[in-house]
Parts: structure tokens; sequence; C-alpha cells
């Protein structure tokens, strides 16, 4: 059975449904994405540590910039380890919450210090780093081979684009945009739907990826008809991978075990088929 289910059951203020997917896992579900990528994609510092190992594998390109751009974050375990050390404004984001919460700017290391007293009233990690003024956010989505790019500008003034009213844009996928949805599939094992979330810095034009995430991503509402389409044709293909190529494999399995002997007996493995006295060693 194929199922697509999302990721960031535990994403909002309260909601937690992982003790749901335990159960599918536990049961033996199939899924897409795996469930161990699901499991993984629950926590953002574990998405986070992937994305900067997919970025130190890919190095740098022919004009010594990072291939896979990931935004330089730090982490801290608790309020008691923060020492934030890069530039100001910052953003820090908090634990694993998505769709814009647990976000905050911080114009300089007095409001840094506000912060840190707050999040010492939590139970959980940050992460801080350099607040981009940004032209517009990207989005680049993959699912199965199907990739797609989109910008999305913000009309509001929030500076987060998610959470303010916002226009969204398809882009070209170019073969930069390509190679970061190609990477980002590899994380966790592989994965057969993602997005990678990226930021185009207004002054210098570059862009620094932010987050990627898996079948939690959503569709964009002009296109989610035929991407329904694409994820279709992504569960058909892994429900043909696990049951009916498993059958073929099985029976392939048997086919040497049915004729064993053969290639040593001559016609023993037929003989033996049809009844008849084989006419190897055992005559
Ligand atoms: N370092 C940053 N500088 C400027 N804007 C940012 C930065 N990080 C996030 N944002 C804005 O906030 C939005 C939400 O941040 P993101 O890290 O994608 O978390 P979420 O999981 O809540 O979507 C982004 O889409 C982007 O518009
Ligand atoms: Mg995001």
């Amino acid at each position: 059975m194929g199922v697509s289910i999302s990721s960031k059951g535990n994403s909002g203020p309260s909601k937690d449904f992982k003790p749901q997917m335990f159960g599918l896992m536990f049961a033996g579900i199939e899924s897409v994405n795996s469930f161990p990528s699901i499991f993984m994609f629950t926590e953002k510092a574990v998405v986070a540590a992937e994305l900067f190992k997919i970025s130190r594998e890919c190095g740098l390109d022919d004009d010594g910039e990072p291939v896979f751009p990931v935004m330089p974050m730090q982490y801290f375990a608790s309020y008691q380890e923060m020492m934030y050390t890069q530039s100001f404004p910052a953003v820090v984001k908090v634990g694993s919450a998505h769709a814009g919460y647990g976000k905050m700017r911080i114009h300089d290391h007095h409001d840094m210090e506000d912060f840190r007293t707050v999040l010492a009233m939590t139970n959980t990690y940050c992460t801080a780093e350099p607040f981009i003024e940004g032209e517009f956010d990207l989005r680049i989505q993959k699912i199965g081979n199907h990739i797609r790019a989109f910008k999305r500008t913000c009309m509001s003034g929030d500076w987060k684009t998610n959470t303010g009213t916002s226009i969204v844009e398809e882009l070209e996928v170019t073969p930069k945009y390509r190679r970061w949805a190609e990477e980002a599939g590899k994380m966790f094992g592989g994965l057969d739907i993602c997005t990678v979330d990226a930021i185009h810095e207004a002054s210098t034009g570059k862009e620094f990826i932010l987050e990627v995430n898996g079948t939690s991503s959503g569709l964009a509402p002009d296109m989610a008809a035929e991407d329904n389409l694409h994820i279709r044709e992504v569960v058909l293909e892994k429900m043909n991978q696990k049951f009916v190529a498993h059958a073929g494999a099985a029976v392939a399995e048997q086919e040497p075990g049915f004729f064993e002997g053969a290639a040593a007996g001559g016609n023993r493995g037929l003989a033996a088929a049809d009844g008849s006295k084989p006419g190897g060693d055992d005559a």
C-alpha cells in the first residue's frame, strides 16, 4: 500500500502525529517518502545537518561559489550555550516549528539577549543565522523526476514571505536549480518528493538555501491538479517496485532450483519436469 503523509506532524505549536506514524511503521506500511526519512524531517536541526553534508560533498563550482549554498547557521542546544558570532540583523529559529512559527528577526545583541531569556522558558534548541534582505524566496520542487521552480515575492512587507501576502510565479528550471533538487533528493537515503527553499539576496543576487521540506511541502494552488497526478505516478511506481517487481523476483529465485542440475546433467531438469527417468548420473 502506498501512502503520502505530511512529515511535520509536530510542526505547529501543539500538534504531534508521530505516534500515528509509528503505528503505520509498526504495521509495515510502505510510504512516499520513506517513513525513516519522514521521521528525520520532524527535526529541523537534523535536516540542517544533512544539508551541510550535501553542501560539503558538492563543493565549489568553477567560480568558487558553493554548488549547494546552505545558509550559514549556528546551532545552540539550549539558551545556556547561546553565543551568536555572525552578523546582525540576525534570524533565530526555535526547535522544529514550521510555517513561520518560532522565527524572530533580531536587530542587535540586546535583542539577542532578550530572546535568549525567552528561549530559557522552552525545552528546545535554536539556530541563528544572518538576516538576508531578500528580493524574493525561491522554491525548487521535485516530485519523482518532475522538477519545477517558483519565486515567491512578498507584497505585505513581512520579512517572512510565508506568513504575509505574497505572489507566486513559476520560473525556468536552470541547471543550477535542477542540481539543487537532485542533491536534495538524495537526503536520508532518497526522497520521492521534496522542495528546496532558498532566499535571493536583493543587493548581491546571491542565493542561500534555507531549508528542504519533504512530503509536507504543499503544492502551489495553480499547479496542484497537475502535481497531484505526478504524485499519483510516484505512488504507483513505488507500489509496482515493491509488489510487482518483488513478485517477479520471487519467481526468478525459484527457477534455478526448479532446473537444478540441468547444466551438469544434460536433460535431467526436463526429465524431472515431465516425470520420465532422468538420463544423468542417477539413471
Ligand atoms: N535568514 C533569513 N533572512 C531573511 N529571511 C529569512 C531568513 N530565514 C527565513 N526567512 C524568511 O522566513 C521564511 C520562513 O523561514 P524558514 O526557515 O523557511 O522556516 P519555515 O519552516 O517556518 O518555513 C522564509 O520563507 C523566508 O521568507
Ligand atoms: Mg520555509
